[in-house]
C-alpha cells in the first residue's frame, strides 16, 4: 500500500513515541506491512487505523502493529562468540567464586521469538550439566511484542530454524514432533520466564542480573535514547556483571556505569 507522507509520519510518529524504533527509512517495508495489518486488525482504511493507534490505548491493536512492523529477526547461538565467553569465561567465574547462593541470573532483553534465551539456557544447561540441580538459574527474556512473547513461550521451533544448534544440544533439549518441527523440552521451560517489556517503560526487577544480552535492538533507537536506555539497563546489571550488544552494533556506549572489555562486550563498574 503507498501512503502519503502525512500518514507515513503519523506511523512512524507512533512507533518512535511509544516503542523508540526510527522506522523513517524502512518506507517500503512499512508500506508492504499495512496491507497485512489493516486485514489483522479489521479496519477497512489507514485512517482509522491511525486514528486508534493515536487516541486509544489498545494494547490488541498495538500489539497486532509493532507485532508487524518491527524486525524480528534472529537466531540460535547467533554471535557465537558471546557464548564462547558465557561458557568458558563468565559461567566458570560464577561458578568457582565461591557463589554461596548458587544462582545464575541472565536477561535477555528483546529477545524477540525466544532463540537468543534458548541458547543462554541450553549453554548454561551444558556448562552446569547434571549439577543444574543444586543451582537457582532464572532467565528472564523480554520483548515488547506479544507475538513474540507467544511465539517464544511456545518455544517450536522449524528444522531450518535449529540448524545452528549442535547435534548433541539438539537431542539432549528439545522433542522432534510429528511434523518435523523442534519443541524445546517442557522440563527446561521453568528455568526460563517470558515476559512483555517495552525497554522506553518505567521498568523494574526485584533482584540483580550477573549477565545482560542487549542485542540487536539498539540499532533502532537514537543516541540519545541509547544513552537513556543503556543506563537504565545498567541498573540491573550486578557490579562486574556482563553486558552483551550486537555485534553490528558500532554504537558508542557513554555510560560511567560500564566498561568496554571487547567490541560488544561491556563489564559493570
Ligand atoms: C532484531 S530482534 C533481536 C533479537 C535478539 N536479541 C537477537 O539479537 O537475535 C529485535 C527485537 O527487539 C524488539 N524491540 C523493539 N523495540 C523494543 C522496545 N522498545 N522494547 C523491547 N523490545 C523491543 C522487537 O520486538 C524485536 O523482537
Amino acid at each position: 500500500m503507498k501512503v502519503n507522507n502525512k500518514d507515513f509520519y503519523r506511523i512512524t510518529s507512533f512507533i518512535k513515541q511509544n516503542y523508540g524504533v526510527d522506522l523513517n527509512q524502512k518506507r517500503t517495508v512499512v508500506e508492504e506491512s499495512l496491507d497485512k495489518i489493516l486485514l489483522n486488525c479489521n479496519f477497512t482504511d489507514l485512517d482509522q487505523l491511525l486514528n486508534v493507534l493515536e487516541k486509544k490505548n489498545d494494547e490488541i491493536i498495538n500489539s497486532k502493529v509493532i507485532g508487524l512492523l518491527l524486525t524480528n529477526y534472529t537466531y540460535f547461538l547467533r554471535e557465537p562468540s558471546h557464548f564462547e565467553i558465557l561458557s568458558e569465561v563468565i559461567l566458570p567465574k560464577i561458578y568457582n567464586n565461591g557463589n554461596k547462593k548458587k544462582g545464575i541470573r541472565v536477561w535477555s532483553a528483546a529477545t524477540s521469538s525466544g532463540q537468543e534465551a534458548y541458547s543462554i539456557l541450553m549453554a548454561v544447561l551444558n556448562f552446569l550439566k547434571e549439577e543444574i540441580r543444586d543451582w537457582n538459574v532464572e532467565i528472564i527474556a523480554t520483548d515488547v511484542s506479544q507475538a513474540m512473547i507467544k511465539k517464544a513461550k511456545a518455544g517450536i521451533y522449524q528444522k531450518e530454524e535449529v540448524e545452528k544448534i549442535p547435534d548433541d544440544w539438539l537431542q539432549h533439549y528439545f522433542n522432534v514432533c510429528i511434523d518435523g518441527s523442534y519443541k524445546i523440552k517442557d522440563s527446561l521451560k521453568e528455568y526460563v520466564k517470558f515476559k512483555l517489556l517495552n525497554l522506553l517503560s518505567d521498568f523494574e526487577f526485584e533482584k540483580l542480573f550477573q549477565v545482560i544480552f542487549l542485542r540487536n535492538v539498539l540499532i533502532y533507537f537514537d543516541s540519545e535514547l541509547i544513552e537513556q536506555i543503556v543506563d537504565k539497563v545498567a541498573d540491573f546489571l550486578e557490579v562486574g556483571g556482563y553486558l552483551f550488544i550486537g555485534f553490528t552494533e558500532t554504537i558508542e556506549i557513554k555510560s560511567s556505569k560500564l566498561i568496554c572489555i571487547q567490541p560488544s562486550v561491556y563489564r559493570k563498574i
